[in-house]
């Protein structure tokens, strides 16, 4: 039986997409059978995280509206394992029927090891229909006040509707603040109350990927994002990796 993994933040633009297709190609070059679907509804991206742009694939809503199987989701062209469904663009999150994507979802943990959810920035309907199908919750912040505060409030979300298993992805750290960060990532862990699962460095590699269309870990194996994702990938399913920065 498959885990369904939410990426959440309350922010925008915190890295929720990128650490998505990181940790998911990363599981996938390790063989295991990976489902990522875009719930970013008419703001799709994951996409062009995954390096997957050029491919005219299935949305969730054609599954799950009955139009398709999940078997025709879109195979990624470098990684066999990986399935991809985008989000559908002209409707709303409002109008996506939650029992038939709970229904999808049950579905894909029979086919898949790993289910992953891009949910969209906010803590409204997205936040609702991806935080109410999934078992365990990534929750992707800066290292700033702000995002410390905005981590902790989605953390109280998170809490008050009864989820458990919620770990910190501390994103975008700056390399030249690595002297003063682990003070910086142990207030996000405090202020927030919650467990880190992985710390991922400031790294231009990221942008640079998507923007030649490639996932950051067929773009530059060895960079520092590449490195904090695979790391992620491990933990995920519970090795012991030591919490390194670089
Ligand atoms: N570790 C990183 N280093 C440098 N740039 C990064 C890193 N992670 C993400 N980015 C960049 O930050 C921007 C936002 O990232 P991304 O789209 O993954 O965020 P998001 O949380 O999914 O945004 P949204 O809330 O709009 O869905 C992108 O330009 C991406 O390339
Ligand atoms: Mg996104």
């Amino acid at each position: 039986m498959g885990e369904l993994f939410a990426v959440l933040s309350g922010k925008g633009g915190t890295g929720k997409t990128s650490v998505c297709a990181g940790i998911a190609t990363a599981l996938a070059a390790e063989g295991k059978r990976v489902l990522c679907i875009d719930c970013d509804v008419g703001l799709r991206n994951l996409d062009i995280s995954l390096g997957m742009s050029e491919a005219g694939g299935l949305s969730f809503l054609d599954v799950c509206s009955g139009g398709y199987p999940l078997e025709q989701a879109e195979k990624h062209p470098d990684y066999p394992t990986l399935s991809f469904l985008t989000a559908p663009m002209n409707c709303s999150t409002e109008q996506i029927d939650g029992i038939a994507f709970g229904d999808m979802l049950q579905q894909a943990r029979n086919s898949f090891d790993y289910v992953f959810l891009d949910a969209p920035a906010g803590v409204d309907a997205g936040f609702r229909l991806v935080t109410g199908a999934a078992d365990r919750f990534l929750l992707v912040t800066g290292a700033g006040p702000a995002a410390i505060r905005d981590a902790a409030r989605v953390g109280d979300l998170l809490e008050l509707a009864g989820k458990k298993n919620v770990r910190l992805v501390v994103n975008r750290v700056d390399r030249d603040m690595l002297s003063v960060v682990q003070l910086t990532i142990d207030d996000v862990m405090d202020t927030a109350g919650l467990p880190l699962i992985g710390v991922v460095l400031e790294d231009p590699n990221v942008t640079l990927a998507a923007a030649f269309g490639h996932p950051v870990l067929k773009y530059a194996k060895r960079c520092d994002a590449s490195k904090a994702y695979k790391r992620i990938a491990r933990r995920i399913q519970g090795f012991a990796e030591p919490m390194k920065l670089r």
